[in-house]
């Protein structure tokens, strides 16, 4: 608490500051008390004015957006975000830059924002929101996933459907890929590289992108998917809709389980009178009665300060097809477990934050037993040759996706998060089902010692 009080006060002192003058941000540097220090500059320069004025006619809605976020009230406009080097590998002019010695670029990477916000794009670039989401869809290793986004999904359906999808390629020995999966869907939540023409213009459809977006300045990230441009609201990154717009769905319906919970509950009936606009670290029980996505994952409360670090509180990898207490580049799964338990105890007592946790943890084992029962069907399954080449083909197969990729993180997630009905219905409910199913096409393969010539399981099929 003595730490919350401290930091109220830098705040209260920056408002104060703030206040008084009209401002262009420095930088972060270090009195005893670490306050900001920030340097006067008043209005806009002529070049950073002319972009905001043009701009204003051509497109009205962008700064309209801007103009009330707390960036343009300190000083911070286009020209800041979007004015890169000549010799920047995005560098390029508007129509309204033609002739001049300035050029800018649409794509803003994390590097332009850590200028001035360091320690958030710091913490950003240690969590599975950056390397690792967008190296989940980038290529070249031909992985079961590249193969369902550029084959599956897209190029078996092409040249006249003449490919080879055990070895992904046409007859004549061609590699062939269809971006339009990919580009329409992976990367519009992960990211992926961008890929720059000659022009110094995105090809291939690369951009925009997600969370974890490899921009041509080598820096990644795309702070945008939750700070929406142009207002870069912080209030609005509170709310559980900023991030429902990639966690949900039969795979990880994060915002479902969310709004299903008991804590969701009271955020749809009474999130409205909740104060959302209260400085970062200070925003605390009081302000709101139960906790959104941000509480618990990234915002400072209690002892807890702010993170955008999104594994820092996590004990399990949910998302994997067994789950373990995460370490290495997944985080610190025995130290996520206290943060976690630290950010129930602001309002809960020990007794039921224990229940909870060992909830998690009896659904975690329970799936787990399950997954290594599957495993074990399918390596006998391989060594009597009874599962077919291609995985969507084989009934056995397509099952063992949705135990793991859909039921099983289903239960998972919804246990983690509170949510009975994914827990069970969506749940373990169907993860016995799917797994009785597996269970009889193993028996019938090993006794008939041959493959069913019809998968009977339809991919559109309620898990
Ligand atoms: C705080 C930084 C910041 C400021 C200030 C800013 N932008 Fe942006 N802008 C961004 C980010 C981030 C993106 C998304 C980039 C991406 O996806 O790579 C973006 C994207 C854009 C795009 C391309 C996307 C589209 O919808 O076409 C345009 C155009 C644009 N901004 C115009 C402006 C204008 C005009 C202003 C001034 C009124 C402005 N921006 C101020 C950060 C900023
Ligand atoms: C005289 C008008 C004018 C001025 C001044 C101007 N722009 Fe533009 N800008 C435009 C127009 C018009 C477009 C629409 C696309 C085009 O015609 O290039 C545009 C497009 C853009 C885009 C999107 C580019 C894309 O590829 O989608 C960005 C980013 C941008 N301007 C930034 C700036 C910045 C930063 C400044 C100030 C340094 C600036 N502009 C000054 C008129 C202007
Ligand atoms: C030139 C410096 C500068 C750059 C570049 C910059 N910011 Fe800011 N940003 C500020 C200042 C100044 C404030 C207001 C004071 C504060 O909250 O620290 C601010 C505030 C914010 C806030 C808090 C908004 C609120 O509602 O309170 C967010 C979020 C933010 N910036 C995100 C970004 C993102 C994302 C980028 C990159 C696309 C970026 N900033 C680039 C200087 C900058
Ligand atoms: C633009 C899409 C997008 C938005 C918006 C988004 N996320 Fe994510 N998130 C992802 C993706 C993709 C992953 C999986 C990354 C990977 O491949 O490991 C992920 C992973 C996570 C993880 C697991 C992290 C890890 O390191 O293993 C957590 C926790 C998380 N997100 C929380 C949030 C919260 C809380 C919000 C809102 C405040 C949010 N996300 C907003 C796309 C998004
Ligand atoms: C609607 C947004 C969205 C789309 C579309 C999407 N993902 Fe994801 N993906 C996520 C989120 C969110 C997670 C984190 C899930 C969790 O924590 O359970 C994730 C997790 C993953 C993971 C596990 C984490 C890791 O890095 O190992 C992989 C792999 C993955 N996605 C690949 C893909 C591929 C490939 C596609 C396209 C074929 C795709 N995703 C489409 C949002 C999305
Ligand atoms: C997963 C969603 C998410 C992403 C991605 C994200 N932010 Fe945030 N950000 C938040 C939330 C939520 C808060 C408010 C935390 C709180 O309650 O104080 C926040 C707060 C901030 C603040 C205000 C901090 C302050 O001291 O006032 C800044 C600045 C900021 N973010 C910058 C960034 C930058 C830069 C990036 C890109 C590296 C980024 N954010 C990416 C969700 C996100
Ligand atoms: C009451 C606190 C709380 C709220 C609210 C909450 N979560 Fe969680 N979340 C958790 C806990 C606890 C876990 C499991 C942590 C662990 O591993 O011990 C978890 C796990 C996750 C994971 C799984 C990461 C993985 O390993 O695959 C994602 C993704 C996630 N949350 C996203 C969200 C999103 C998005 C929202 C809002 C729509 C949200 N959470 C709301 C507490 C919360
Ligand atoms: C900001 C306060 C706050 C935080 C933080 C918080 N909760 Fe809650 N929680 C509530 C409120 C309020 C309720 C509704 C109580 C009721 O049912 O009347 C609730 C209800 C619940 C319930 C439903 C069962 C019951 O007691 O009614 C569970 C389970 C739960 N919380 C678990 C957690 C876990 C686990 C964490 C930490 C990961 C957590 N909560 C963090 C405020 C919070």
């Amino acid at each position: 608490m003595r730490d919350i009080v401290g930091r109220i006060g830098v705040v209260i002192l920056t408002l104060f500051v703030l206040g008084f003058v009209s401002t262009t941000y420095a930088q972060k540097t270090h009195t005893n008390l670490n306050q900001k220090v920030l340097k006067v500059e008043r209005g806009f320069t002529k070049e950073a004015a002319a972009c905001i004025e043009c701009h204003a006619k051509e497109i009205p809605g962008t700064v309209a957006a801007w103009k009330n976020s707390a960036m343009a009230k300190a000083g911070v406009s286009c020209f800041d975000c979007h004015v890169v080097e000549k010799k920047s590998p995005m560098a390029n002019q508007c129509s309204g830059l033609k002739g001049s010695t300035t050029y800018i670029s649409p794509m803003v990477s994390s590097k332009t924002c850590s200028r001035c916000h360091p320690e958030e794009v710091d913490q950003f670039l240690k969590s599975g929101h950056a390397a690792l989401s967008s190296a989940a869809v980038i290529e070249p290793k031909k992985g079961a996933l590249q193969k369902l986004m550029y084959l599956n999904e897209g190029a078996a359906f092409m040249d006249g459907g003449k490919i080879d999808l055990s070895t992904g390629l046409t007859p004549k020995g061609h590699p062939a890929y269809n971006r339009a999966a990919k580009t329409s869907g992976c990367q519009m939540c992960h990211g992926t590289k961008v890929e720059m023409g000659p022009d110094n213009k995105p090809i291939n459809e690369t951009w925009p992108g997600g969370v974890g977006t490899v921009y041509p300045d080598g820096a990644i990230g795309n702070c945008s998917v939750c700070h929406t441009r142009h207002n870069f609201s912080v209030a609005a990154a509170r709310k559980p809709e900023a991030c429902g717009a990639c966690h949900l769905g039969p795979d990880h319906p994060n915002i479902e389980i969310y709004l299903e919970s008991k804590h969701g509950q009271v955020y749809q009936t009474q999130g409205e009178e909740w104060n959302w606009d209260a400085a970062s670290d200070t925003w605390e029980p009081g302000d709101y009665i139960a906790p959104t996505c941000a509480t618990c994952h990234m915002s400072g409360i209690g002892d807890l300060a702010t993170t955008h670090n999104v594994q820092e509180r996590l004990k399990w990898d949910l998302m994997h097809k067994k789950s373990v207490i995460r370490s290495g580049d997944r985080g610190d799964g025995v130290k996520g477990d206290k943060l976690m338990r630290k950010v129930c105890s602001n309002c809960h007592g020990p007794t039921h934050t224990d229940v909870q946790r060992k909830t998690l943890d009896t659904v975690v084992e329970l799936y787990n037993k399950q997954w290594a029962g599957a495993v074990k069907m399918k390596k006998e399954l391989a060594t009597k040759g009874l599962l077919k080449k291609d995985n969507w083909k084989d009934g056995f197969q397509e099952l063992m996706y949705y135990l793991w990729h859909h039921t099983g993180r289903r239960a998972r997630q919804g246990a983690a998060m509170n949510a009975p009905d994914y827990a069970h219905w969506h749940g373990t409910f169907q993860m016995f089902q799917v797994y009785k199913d597996m269970e009889d096409i193993y028996n019938w393969r090993i006794k008939n010692n041959k493959i069913e010539d019809l998968s009977t399981v339809m991919s559109s099929a309620p898990y």
